[in-house]
């Protein structure tokens, strides 16, 4: 039995933009995604999700999704868990070079879903983590990341960008731009995020973009100036010092190019008035800046602040359902037991 972890992760900047090769940066965050994997003999996989969703639900099947359980949850739910589980399942299983393996799969997260903090990439990145090693094979982060995203890639359709599962996979912050995937230094950037309790659909929301640019062409410049303010982002974290807390100059400079990303992301049609309005709780409460983090629609904004001021303010906001601080995760993927 293996137990791997991966985290979450929020959007510093640049999510939707990296869809058209602009650069990202991810930062992975203190909330992760625990899967545990044991083999099993007669090749079909069991999965116990209890945390996936509210009421919870134990699925089996043998390797065929149309081999579906009649259990109390959304269908949508269970079919996007079990193609994100079968994914990482088939990925192990090639890894090691074992296409019959069997497995019992538990998974356990603390990363709400479809939320924008990066769920499915935590859950598939751990899972293939703690399925391989049960089958004694080890992947370096860097291999984990690749599969992962494959095994993305597959489920969401050729949507999904690296980012997700690269930032799950090796921790820290990283930069993105079309394949080019790398880790960058950062000091520990106070982040504060708030969940609305909803969720957004990635690919709808994508599309949404995707027509906005080809129809109009101060859209498609909209998405270039978000790669624009990325790259002056990065320039910021080059030019500081990661061992040590980021100071307010620097907070406040990134702060400012975090609204902006928000008021670029908000023209482009991804926002929401539940985001919206965190935004601006946030913003009122003094925080260097903040922005809505993932595909939106609903789910989650972050802010910096290292004061108690913004996690309160989003605490008393109506369209807040959970705030909460969220630490630079400097750790990716790792073992939890074996
Ligand atoms: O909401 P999330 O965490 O799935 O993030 C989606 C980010 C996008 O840039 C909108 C899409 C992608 O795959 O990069």
């Amino acid at each position: 039995m293996t137990t791997s972890s991966a985290p979450g992760k929020v959007y510093l900047f640049g999510e939707h933009a990296v869809v058209y090769g602009e650069p990202a940066v991810p930062c992975a965050i203190e909330r992760r995604a625990r899967v545990t994997a044991e083999p099993r003999e007669d090749g079909r996989v069991r999965v116990d999700a209890a945390d996936l969703s509210l009421d919870g639900f134990t699925v089996t099947w043998g390797g065929d999704i149309d081999d579906r359980p009649d259990i109390d949850v959304p269908a949508s739910l269970v079919e996007a868990a079990m193609e994100y589980i079968d994914a990482a399942v088939a990925q192990a299983r090639d890894a090691a070079d074992a296409p019959d393996a069997g497995f019992d799969i538990t998974v356990e997260s603390d990363i709400p879903l479809g939320a924008g903090l990066g769920s499915s990439a935590a859950v598939v990145v751990a899972g293939i983590d703690a399925a391989t090693r049960a089958l004694g094979t080890e992947l370096d982060p860097e291999e984990v990341a690749r599969r992962a995203y494959e095994a993305e890639h597959e489920v969401q359709d050729g949507q999904a960008s690296r980012a997700d599962t690269f930032c799950s996979a090796m921790g820290g912050a990283v930069r993105v731009e079309g394949d080019d995937t790398r880790t960058i230094d950062a000091p520990a950037l106070p982040f504060v995020v708030g969940y609305d309790g909803g969720a957004g659909d990635t690919g709808k929301l994508v599309a949404g973009v995707r027509a906005l640019r080809e129809q109009h062409a101060f859209a498609a410049d909209t998405v270039e100036t978000i790669g624009d303010l990325t790259r002056e982002g990065e320039r910021l974290l080059a030019d500081a010092d990661p061992e040590s807390d980021p100071d307010a100059d620097l907070l406040d400079s990134l702060g400012e190019l975090m609204d902006f990303n928000h008021g670029l992301l908000e023209a482009l049609g991804v926002s929401a008035r539940s985001l919206d309005a965190m935004v601006w709780a946030a913003r009122e409460a003094d925080a260097a800046g903040a922005k809505l983090t993932g595909a939106g629609g609903g789910g989650c904004i972050v802010a910096l602040d290292p004061t108690p001021d913004t996690e309160r303010a989003l605490g008393f906001a109506a369209e807040c359902e959970q705030a909460f601080r969220a630490e630079l995760a400097t750790e990716g993927v790792r073992v939890e037991e074996a």
